[in-house]
């Protein structure tokens, strides 16, 4: 059956190997199949709800986009561009903010844990941004949304506000409700320097994290500062409870090998980490220079990234304008 795919990445920077083996590589497999119509959006009006620089933004959203392409997605296959360019989207987001029931948001741990202690402080924009990405994928009917595991509340809200907005209308599935695509396994990758941390862009310690632009120095010296325990690698899997530095290495490497955990332990079964650490360190090289190096260099044809962005933006303003058309009818404008 053919899908409709829709996902986002924020242009924040520090796009890192969480959002590849999360997110991005699962976007270019589901591009691969051929019945399938992917977007993926640099959701530009998601990253202000916290403070940007304007000139950093600006590079950022190039930046994300030339990661999208370096990582294989390929813009005469799928649609890219920059949410901020079609303007349905935040127009639908209001619309949809008027149906979703504060109770609904309240209950968001992500707005929880970005917000921190002082939530009067927060932007507005930072507890509705879950409206809004529901309005990015409900726009264009999208049938399957790959996240990772940290968007899986968000998507449950998105179903609940598509199915609110039906009811309300009285229109039985006008508005799609949406699939989650959510890898069974490494949906979660966490923190080179804390098991229990999700990989994160915004941990102040670079070390925390392979960025997708790092070089191979770099992939191998945070490998090697990488934090382990004192035992050898386990026999099986239910010896990596309690251990998950340990599960974590071993969850990247089966990965990037696209090989279960299983294997990876077998591979490396009782042994020391110095010696799987040097493997681990050349599976990333070769999956994430190429990468990096292709980053580096579109980065310099910012000609060719815009004109991506671009003609994605007309394309997926096409669908959008259309939708948004006939949510201000239903809704009485
Ligand atoms: P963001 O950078 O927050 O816009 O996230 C972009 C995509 O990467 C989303 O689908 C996230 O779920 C995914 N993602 C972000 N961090 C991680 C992580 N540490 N492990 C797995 N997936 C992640
Ligand atoms: N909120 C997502 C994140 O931070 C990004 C996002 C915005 C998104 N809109 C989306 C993901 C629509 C999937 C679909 O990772």
């Amino acid at each position: 059956m053919s899908k409709k795919i829709f996902s986002g990445v924020q242009p924040s920077g520090n796009l890192h190997l969480g959002n590849y083996l999360g997110a991005i590589k699962n976007f270019v497999e589901l591009q691969n199949v051929k019945e399938n119509q992917c977007i993926f959006c640099v959701v530009d009006l998601h990253a202000i709800t916290v403070k940007q620089e304007p000139k950093e933004l600006k590079k950022n959203i190039r930046e994300t986009a030339a990661t999208f392409i370096a990582c294989g997605i390929d813009p005469t296959k799928s649609i890219i561009f920059n949410q901020s360019m079609v303007s349905a989207h935040s127009e639908a987001a209001w619309i949809l903010s008027c149906v979703s029931r504060i109770g609904w948001l309240n209950r968001m741990t992500q707005f929880k844990e970005k917000a921190g202690k002082d939530k009067e402080k927060a932007s507005i924009g930072l507890y509705s941004y879950p409206v809004l990405m529901a309005a990015d994928i409900l726009l264009y009917d999208a049938t399957h949304v790959p996240v990772g595991d940290d968007q899986k509340q968000h998507l449950e809200l998105c179903r609940d506000i598509a199915q609110k907005f039906n009811n309300d209308f009285n229109v039985q599935n006008f508005l799609k409700v949406p699939e989650p695509l959510i890898q069974k396994q490494f949906s979660r990758i966490m923190s080179l320097k804390d098991g229990m941390k999700k990989m994160s862009k915004s941990d102040a310690s670079d070390l925390s994290r392979i960025n997708l632009t790092d070089s191979k120095e770099e992939i191998s010296n945070k490998v090697k500062k990488a934090k382990t325990d004192t035992l050898p690698l386990p026999e099986n899997v239910e010896a990596l409870v309690e251990r998950p530095e340990a599960e974590n290495l071993l969850g990247i490497y089966a990965s990037l090998k696209n090989q279960n955990l299983e294997n990876s332990i077998n591979e490396f079964k009782k042994q020391n980490f110095s010696e799987f650490k040097k493997k681990l360190s050349d599976a990333l090289t070769e999956k994430i220079e190429p990468i990096s190096k292709e980053i580096k260099r579109l980065l310099n044809d910012e000609k060719y990234l815009d004109s991506i962005l671009l003609a994605g933006s007309d394309k997926a303003d096409k669908i959008a304008s259309k939708k948004i058309k006939e949510m201000k009818e239903l809704v009485g404008f």
